[in-house]
């Protein structure tokens, strides 16, 4: 008999394809062996017809309890607000505007940095599942992933020893298309700017192993050093991870659903022609709190991470 679904390796750092007829009919059990090829291969991808939004929380559960997107109190200002929307644990990304002229998401039409998910929060998501329902078909959009895991792997042993043991503070002044969020001051002091503390090495809570925890380069600040050297270590680090060597980036088609373990990985979205429509409609699951657990660096690396060492 046919399997339901095959997972299929895609030749880069990261990521799998799950071919299948129709994810809306795979089964628990299919699900049991997608969650562990998701852990193995950092994110998935899946392709088919476009799915409504309560389609898509369904797929979204299986990668843990549904959470609400951004909370209103951090959405970028202009926007929507989340209680006025329809499926309000959907967030919306799109340069769509309504009637009203309000837009109907968030990240309007430009680069989107790279960046954790909600890493502004003190429990940041676990998977984050997002759906393409309208696609520009002259250029860019394209989202690309990067392998946490590999990156720490290969950092410089130098860098290694700066970082070791500290927290970085994930500022929220501002979301990844550089929009200020609601009740943000104009000048920012990276010491004291609001933002919780997480480790920068962090411990996959269900792989046991250690990813290099980033969040986002604006405004981050690494706890206990001098700025202009939290500057200097973050630039090396945001330099080394962000190559191509530890990326996927798709190339969406209408249907598409990429599912992205935030807790390992970092995204970035390429800007795109501002005269096109581009939605995306995205799910997203409940995190744990961070944590750095020394040992598990003498754990064997990550399948994915398999890159030479560079020191
Ligand atoms: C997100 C995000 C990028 C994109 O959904 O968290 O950063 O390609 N999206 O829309
Ligand atoms: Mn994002």
């Amino acid at each position: 008999m046919k399997s339901e679904f095959e997972i299929v390796p895609l030749p880069y750092a990261l990521g799998a394809e799950v071919k299948c007829d129709d994810v809306r009919a795979l089964s628990d059990d299919a699900f049991e062996t997608i969650y562990q090829a998701w852990l193995d291969h950092l994110a998935l991808v899946f392709k088919g017809p476009a799915l409504s939004d309560p389609k898509l929380m369904d797929l979204a559960r299986h990668f843990g309890e549904l959470t609400t997107p951004t909370p209103t109190e951090y959405q970028a200002k202009g926007m929507k607000k989340r209680e006025e929307m329809d499926f309000p644990l959907i967030n919306t990304i799109s340069n769509v505007k309504g009637n009203d002229g309000t837009p109907i998401g968030g990240l309007g039409d430009g680069e989107a940095q790279w960046h954790t998910d909600s890493s502004f929060t003190n429990l940041p998501f676990r998977a984050s599942v997002l759906h393409a329902l309208e696609i520009p078909n002259s250029w860019g959009g394209e989202t690309g992933v990067l392998n946490m895991y590999a990156a720490l792997e290969t950092l410089p042993k130098e860098l290694k020893t700066t970082i070791q043991g500290r927290t970085i503070k994930n500022d929220l002044s501002e979301n990844s298309v550089g929009w200020r969020r609601r009740g943000i001051p104009d000048t920012i002091d990276v010491r004291v700017s609001p933002g919780p503390s997480h480790p920068i090495i962090r411990t996959h809570p269900e792989t046991g192993l250690n990813t290099l925890y980033l969040g986002r380069r604006r405004y981050a600040y690494i706890h206990g050093l001098p700025v202009d050297e939290s500057e200097d270590a973050l630039n090396a680090l945001y330099e080394h991870a962000c190559r191509d060597e530890f990326a996927y980036h798709h190339d969406w088609s209408v249907g598409d659903i990429l599912i992205w373990d935030n807790r390992c990985t970092m995204h970035h979205r390429n800007a795109f022609d501002p005269e096109a429509r581009r939605i995306m409609h995205r799910a997203q699951t409940k995190g744990t709190v961070t944590y750095y657990d020394p040992v598990a660096n003498s754990r064997a690396p990550h399948p994915r991470s398999t890159l030479a060492a560079v020191h």
